[in-house]
């Protein structure tokens, strides 16, 4: 079994975009710069958040963090937007998910200027995805495919079980699998909460993606020999003796399902923080078509 290191991984990442902003900085170029926009006091979404412009510091980009509060009326929030989509100094932002109830997700998505939307959740960004044409792809399965071509994992002909089908990772996942190239012409299965009998499927998985959001779901039963897994999970988990108390648990069963595994990806520490350096590589890429 070889671990599908993320956090070694999105290091190099790290360090290969500080090299590219440090050529910027030499040449006197503006360097990228990432707003993130959070609404409301999640204390998960704070950390993630967190976590985001953190990154940008350590490679170098210029970072804005705007904080709304949870009252805030969809009218408000599509003014940020707005002003966001106006400003020249800003490349790309990010919306966190999820927002408060008196907001409609989509309306807001679809508000993003898609030149500047490095989260690649607007329509027009999505639709080039799904049509392989160049454009931003969504942070967490954009991670997965980066890991996958990093440890040179096997995708063509394999038979890909995606489980769960959500707008921010499985049913992007599921398109980018299938898509010809390097990592994908894989067989795609897209299961989910009405999928029958998931473990006759899952049986059948040469690579299995979990994007539920349940904690220990994927049962050792429910894997063939060396199959690859990859873990989105990242529910936390009431644990005392632990300092937050609390903990990250992903949807694997790991101390199990790895003993079958021939790659697997820890929680923490597998897509999570691919997800921060994959959003950090769509921001350079807004800042390198703003050039143009
Ligand atoms: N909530 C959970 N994952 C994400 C993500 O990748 N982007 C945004 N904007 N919100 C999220």
């Amino acid at each position: 079994m070889q671990l599908l290191d993320g956090k070694k991984i999105s290091e190099d990442i790290k360090n290969e975009i500080a090299e590219v902003v440090n050529k910027m900085k030499a040449n006197g170029e503006k360097v990228p710069h990432l707003a993130a926009v959070i609404v409301g006091n999640d204390g998960a979404s704070l950390t993630y958040v967190g976590s985001k412009v953190k990154a940008c510091e350590r490679v170098g980009f210029e970072s804005t963090l705007v904080k709304l509060p949870s009252t805030i009326s969809e009218l408000e929030l599509l003014k940020v937007i707005e002003g966001l989509n106006q400003d020249d100094n800003i490349d790309g932002f990010i919306v966190q998910l999820p927002l408060p109830k008196q907001i409609d997700d989509q309306k807001v998505l679809m508000a993003i200027d898609p030149s500047k939307d490095v989260d690649g959740f607007h329509p027009e960004n999505f639709g080039k995805m799904a049509l392989d044409m160049t454009t931003f792809i969504p942070a967490t399965p954009f991670g997965i495919l980066e890991l996958l071509e990093r440890y040179n994992v096997e995708t063509a002909g394999k038979h890909t079980v995606v489980i769960g089908r959500s707008h921010i990772v499985g049913r992007p996942m599921s398109i980018l699998m299938g898509r010809k190239g390097f990592p994908g012409n894989s067989t795609v299965t897209l299961t989910h909460s009405h999928t029958k009998n998931i473990a006759q499927i899952t049986t059948q998985a040469d690579i299995i993606i979990t994007a539920l959001g349940v904690p220990n779901y994927l049962k050792a039963e429910m894997v063939k020999d060396d199959v690859v897994v990859i873990d989105v999970g990242i529910t936390r988990v009431a644990d005392d003796t632990t300092e937050k108390g609390y903990r990250i648990t992903g949807d694997v069963d790991f101390e199990n399902v790895s003993k079958k595994a021939s790659f697997i990806t820890p929680v923490p520490g597998g897509v999570g923080p691919m997800t921060i350096a994959m959003l950090l590589k769509n921001t350079l890429l807004a800042r390198e078509m703003r050039k143009t």
